[in-house]
């Protein structure tokens, strides 16, 4: 078997891409999985090689729980745990739980722009909820909740995707009260939770963790995990965690009596991981290298860029930059960054089909997980002259 393999994107040599949002190769710990494998194969036990138990193995699960208890708070029941195949299954088997076909389902905007795709999926009718600075504007929710039924709302609401912005306590306890008022569940897509890096000098594998949503309201909301940006998206392993009894419903759909737990080898491998302190190494590693990577792409930003708005992340990979009165649709300024041979991803992207495009018409996101540190700098010199090119007074502050 060739060593080299397919991945989802590719770009002509000489592009530097911070538009899209998979971890550099630095994140992926190919030593540790290979040493996890090999111990997880090295036993005289072939069961890692059968059909798994439905929620996913009770170890793993265990293993998952102390973990969520170790970063940022209680340990939950392992019976509010279900392993699945990354977070994006995890958001289809909600849909599954939650939205019969033709439900109306109401998101932030902007938001994810996948989630919308396996909304769309779904065939489930999104509606787009204001957001402002902090995120999702709780008046704005209540008004779209009064004005009919909804089988849940979308938020990221931890470092989020395409912001970098995590709700803020009081609008996320608001947001809670409205869905137990109006009988909705939360669907809390928190895979960047764990990668909370902090600000300053302060160490980053000790930043806050912002609180999980089914760990703060256990009764309506469910979270939705992943190890993709923890460890590998290769290794396709997330988690729900939720009401048991929801779960257990789950447990009981075709695709799982079918088809056993969802992942059960990798999730093995990640339980060895989770077992023998490799993964708590790892992720150190990772929220170090993020926050050096955040710092630099952000002090390239304010240097060349110091008339935009933006926002320092805590977590994540994402910084949204506001270029305000440049219109980032425009196709002399998309014309302009291919010359440059620089990837941004537009702001309109992230808005819901059929929402107000408004401030998002002149916004970017920048990843800084993805690209060689070196060049995120680079990248901005590129966006800077790009900007320059249909704005020509763009000017430092
Ligand atoms: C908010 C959000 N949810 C889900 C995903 C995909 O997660 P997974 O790889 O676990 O399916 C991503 C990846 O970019 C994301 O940004």
């Amino acid at each position: 078997v060739s060593a080299s393999v397919t991945t989802q994107h590719a770009n002509a040599s000489g592009v530097i891409d911070l538009a899209r949002g998979d971890p550099h190769p630095e994140f992926l710990p190919l030593e540790r999985v290979r040493a996890a494998a090999a111990l997880v194969t090295a036993g005289a036990d072939p069961a890692v090689l059968q059909y798994g138990y439905e929620p996913g193995d009770l170890g793993v699960r265990e293993q998952l729980a102390a973990l969520l208890g170790r970063y940022g708070g209680a340990a939950p029941s392992p019976d509010a745990l279900f392993v699945t195949a990354g977070a994006s299954m995890a958001l289809d088997l909600a849909c599954a739980l939650y939205a019969e076909p033709g439900a109306r389902v109401l998101v932030a905007n902007p938001t994810y722009h996948l989630a919308l795709a396996v909304l769309a999926d779904r065939g489930l009718q999104v509606e787009a909820v204001a957001s402002d600075a902090d995120g999702i504007d709780p008046d704005a929710l209540e008004a779209a909740l009064q004005r009919g039924p909804a089988a849940f709302v979308y938020l990221v609401p931890a470092h989020g995707n395409p912001t970098g912005v995590s709700l803020p306590p009081e609008r996320r306890d608001a947001v809670l009260a409205l869905a137990r008022r109006y009988g909705v569940r939360i669907v809390a897509d928190e895979v960047y939770r764990l990668t909370a890096f902090g600000a300053g000098d302060a160490d980053p594998s000790a930043a806050r963790i912002v609180a999980g949503l089914a760990d703060v309201a256990p009764d309506v909301a469910l979270s939705l995990g992943s190890f993709s940006k923890l460890l590998s998206p290769g290794l396709r392993l997330g988690w729900l965690q939720g009401p048991p009894d929801d779960l257990a419903r789950l447990a009981r759909r075709g695709l799982l009596r079918s088809g056993g737990g969802l992942n059960p080898f990798t999730a093995a491998l990640v339980r060895q991981l989770l077992a023998d302190g490799g993964f708590d190494a790892h992720l150190a590693f990772v929220r170090a290298r993020l926050r050096a990577r955040h710092d630099t792409l952000l002090a390239a930003v304010r240097r060349q860029l110091g008339a935009a708005r933006v926002r320092p992340a805590t977590g994540g990979y994402f910084l949204w930059l506001d270029l305000e009165r440049v219109d980032v649709t425009a196709p002399t300024f998309t014309a302009a960054l291919e010359q440059a041979q620089v990837r941004v991803a537009q702001g309109a992207q992230f808005v819901p089909v059929g929402a107000e495009l408004g401030a998002a018409r002149s916004c970017l996101r920048l990843c800084f997980a993805s690209a060689a540190e070196a060049d995120l700098p680079v990248g901005i010199a590129r966006l800077t002259d790009s900007v320059r090119r249909v704005d020509s007074v763009y000017s430092l502050p």
